[in-house]
């Protein structure tokens, strides 16, 4: 061979080791539509492999050729697992399509000489599969399996899995279990989130010990920085914090941005936050859940998701107040552990150690939301500021009932019991125990009663008198199935005897408040029996868009406390709901009109000198010959909420379609918002604005109305209109809140 002869074959070798880049071995790719060389285990995954989406599912896209694994035959409820035969690792990766859920109970798992090396689960909620990849370098030469396992209920308890290959490229554009890690010196790693994104998994672990379980993180994936959430990592300082995301797109922009902070801006994006109504610090809020008081304090615990303003990583958030008009933030109270994510409880004082955690323990009932609901217990002797979970939890469960939550708990001292409210799907079982661990069923209630139009929520069982006799209501929230759609919550008048509710004969549904944006509401516990009312607050939200209404840096506030009181509204008993009386103290200063002799319209032009959309407006109204009547509330730019009396039809309606913005979801302002009016010869009106709420008492709460609004200026007149006749309106106040 001459020089040139070498040279040539030199790089004849080289094309050809080029071109010998070894090809794909496929593991799987369900085309013989068998599960031939798989152990199939329950019924999820069906007896073959799938075509596509099963009835009743969302359209399955992304799978490659015909066939893929879907393990949604026989619904969400379904479990399974599919085992595939032993292989051995040639390639330096494994790449396979995947879609279905994110929980940690529906997923693929790669297991080498009997150690399980990855376990991924879907990166998006999504019936479209994606390509993941697992970097097998590591295992090369080894012997391995696949499963597939499906161990989850309820929605999104699925997975879809396809084309499973070996390859010495990685198809995925998301790199797993990629890990940033911090020697922790500061006190909070700051987040950039993007309540677009998809939600990031995340597990934070100090010195290689993980802490909680995993996150779920709507982390910025583009350009677009909605705001921040602080993880709280004070107590770690000097120590290794690492943050492992399931996932990570090769591309995300936002990854390294991620940083430590002495500071995080706390209040900002502020333009929609209530002033006088509880809110949350910042992040997401929903029910309220295991109100108490205790020495003075007024304990206020609520659903909360601390890493972004969407529903998730469900934790009690803690306030407290000494005069329900102020609220200071404590630290979480709760947050999720193996069990599940803490979901909505109450909370009691112990005062007889019944339970064994000390004399007047503050002892929380909440549900564990996990691979089942169950409920659970924890405790606190210092006055809510630390709890300790129940060692022995969760305290109650039924493997068979899906939706089986919420305990709202007390002391009956008739039957010398603790008594538990709980939503089991469509009723209401009422559990007994004598020391809080041990609970035992003592009644149903609900079958063929009220509405049943969405799942039984929040209940509470409590007395309220009534001319001297004791009656007993119960408190069922339900969603959807509202009287205006969605989320709200229904009543049920009766009587109580230690074991069985039983409900008086009334036109049911009753609701106790018509408006679209009073939820999962419930009463206080321990309130001294010098004081003696029943207060109530609820969730100012509906699940039919709460997730995405406008504000960013902090979802949701509770409506004002209400006192629940039972009246004869001329027509038959209600549950009346009037603000609490320290509600006036927090009026700053107002302004008293002339009663005005109103035909055709009358508008007070200038609502207050310094109006920052935070105000109460009192008057009363009496129409001449049962004359309809409406009023409504008007800034700068024409955006209004009306309220609508109607006294032919005898509705109350409230009309919030040009109240500013309202494209945020289809379903927010499509229809007005009815209630059933008595006819009255006056209605006395209490009408609360806050920034975005409104909150209508007619006659002391006999009929309220409460409604999100998002206006783009403050509200800043007042009209009334009358078509026919006339209406006199008298004791007009007007004042500015705190
Ligand atoms: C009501 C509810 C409860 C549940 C909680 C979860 O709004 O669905 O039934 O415990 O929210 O956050």
């Amino acid at each position: 061979m001459n020089k040139k002869q070498i040279i040539c074959n030199a790089i004849l070798a080289l094309v050809l080791i080029g071109c010998t880049t070894k090809s794909d071995i496929t593991i799987e790719d369900f085309e013989s539509g068998t599960f031939d060389g798989w152990t199939v285990e329950g019924d999820a995954f069906g007896a073959t492999p799938a075509t596509g989406g099963y009835q009743g599912q969302q359209n399955v896209e992304g799978f490659s050729g015909k066939f893929l694994a879907n393990s949604f035959n026989g619904g969400d409820d379904s479990r399974g697992t599919l085992i595939s035969k032993e292989f051995t690792i040639e390639r330096d990766y494994i790449n396979f399509l995947i879609g279905g859920g994110m929980h940690e109970d529906t997923y693929i798992e790669l297991v080498v000489d009997g150690k399980s090396v990855y376990k991924s689960r879907s990166v998006v909620e999504s019936e479209t599969l994606q390509w993941m990849t697992w970097d097998v370098r590591e295992s090369k030469g080894k012997s391995a399996i696949i499963r597939i396992v499906d161990n989850q209920r309820g929605g999104w308890g699925h997975i879809l899995v396809d084309q499973i290959e070996q390859s010495n490229t990685e198809k995925s554009v998301f790199m797993v279990d990629h890990k940033l890690v911090f020697e922790a010196d500061k006190k909070y790693i700051l987040v950039p989130i993007d309540d677009d994104a998809p939600e990031s998994l995340i597990t934070l672990d100090v010195d290689g010990a993980v802490v909680g379980v995993p996150m779920y993180i709507r982390v910025a994936q583009t350009e677009k920085i909605g705001y921040w959430v602080p993880i709280d990592i004070e107590k770690y300082k000097g120590k290794k914090v690492t943050l492992t995301f399931a996932h990570a797109k090769k591309t995300d922009k936002h990854l390294n941005d991620i940083k430590q902070s002495d500071t995080f801006n706390f209040n900002y994006n502020e333009a929609y936050r209530p002033s006088y109504h509880h809110t949350p610090q910042y992040g997401w809020m929903n029910d309220p859940n295991g109100m108490v008081y205790l020495d003075g304090e007024y304990h206020l615990f609520y659903q909360y998701n601390p890493y972004g303003s969407r529903w998730a990583n469900m934790h009690w958030g803690h306030s407290v107040s000494k005069d329900l008009k102020k609220w200071e933030y404590l630290p979480v109270a709760l947050a999720p552990d193996s069990l599940g994510a803490i979901f909505s409880g109450s909370a009691v004082i112990d005062k007889n150690n019944t339970a064994g955690f000390g004399r007047d323990a503050m002892i929380a009932i909440y549900t564990s939301a996990g691979k089942s609901q169950t409920q659970s217990i924890a405790y606190s002797t210092d006055k809510g500021r630390t709890f300790t979970k129940y060692e022995h939890n969760p305290v109650l469960s039924d493997p068979n009932i899906a939706d089986f939550r919420d305990p709202k708990v007390f002391w009956h001292d008739a039957s010398r019991q603790w008594i538990m409210s709980l939503a089991t799907s469509q009723t209401i079982t009422f559990y007994g125990s004598a020391n809080l661990k041990e609970w035992n069923k003592l009644s149903e209630f609900g079958k063929g009663l009220g509405s049943h139009e969405g799942v039984w929520e929040c209940p509470d069982l409590f007395p309220l008198s009534y001319n001297g006799q004791t009656k007993w209501v119960l408190f069922v929230s339900i969603n959807p199935g509202g009287p205006n759609g969605g989320s709200a919550t229904q009543y049920f008048i009766g009587s109580f005897d230690g074991k069985t509710f039983k409900a008086d004969d009334m036109d049911y549904p009753l609701w106790l408040d018509y408006g679209r944006d009073n939820y999962a509401g419930v009463t206080w516990s321990n309130v001294p029996a010098k004081d003696g009312r029943h207060l109530f607050i609820g969730w100012m939200n509906n699940w039919d868009y709460a997730n995405s209404v406008p504000p960013v840096d902090f979802s949701s506030a509770n409506t004002l406390i209400r006192e629940l009181k039972l009246v004869h509204n001329g027509k038959y008993l209600v549950v009346a709901n009037p603000p609490i009386s320290e509600t006036t103290d927090m009026r700053r200063d107002g302004e008293k009109l002339e009663n005005k002799q109103v035909e055709k319209t009358y508008t007070i032009e200038k609502l207050l000198k310094d109006n920052q959309g935070t105000y109460e407006i009192e008057f009363t109204v009496k129409p001449k010959n049962e004359n309809s009547f409406e009023f409504k509330l008007v800034n700068i730019k024409g955006e209004n909420i009306r309220f609508v009396f109607d006294l032919k039809k005898n509705i109350l309606s409230v009309d919030r379609s040009k109240s500013g913005i309202i494209d945020f979801s289809a379903n927010f302002a499509q229809a007005m918002i009815n209630a059933p009016l008595v006819t009255k010869a006056a209605y006395k009106i209490r009408l609360f604005v806050d920034k975005s709420s409104t909150e209508l008492f007619v006659n002391d709460g006999e009929v309220v109305q409460t409604n999100q609004v998002f206006p783009t200026e403050v509200y800043n007149s007042l009209t009334f209109d009358v078509n026919d006749g006339s209406i006199s309106v008298e004791d007009i106040n007007i004042y500015n809140f705190k």
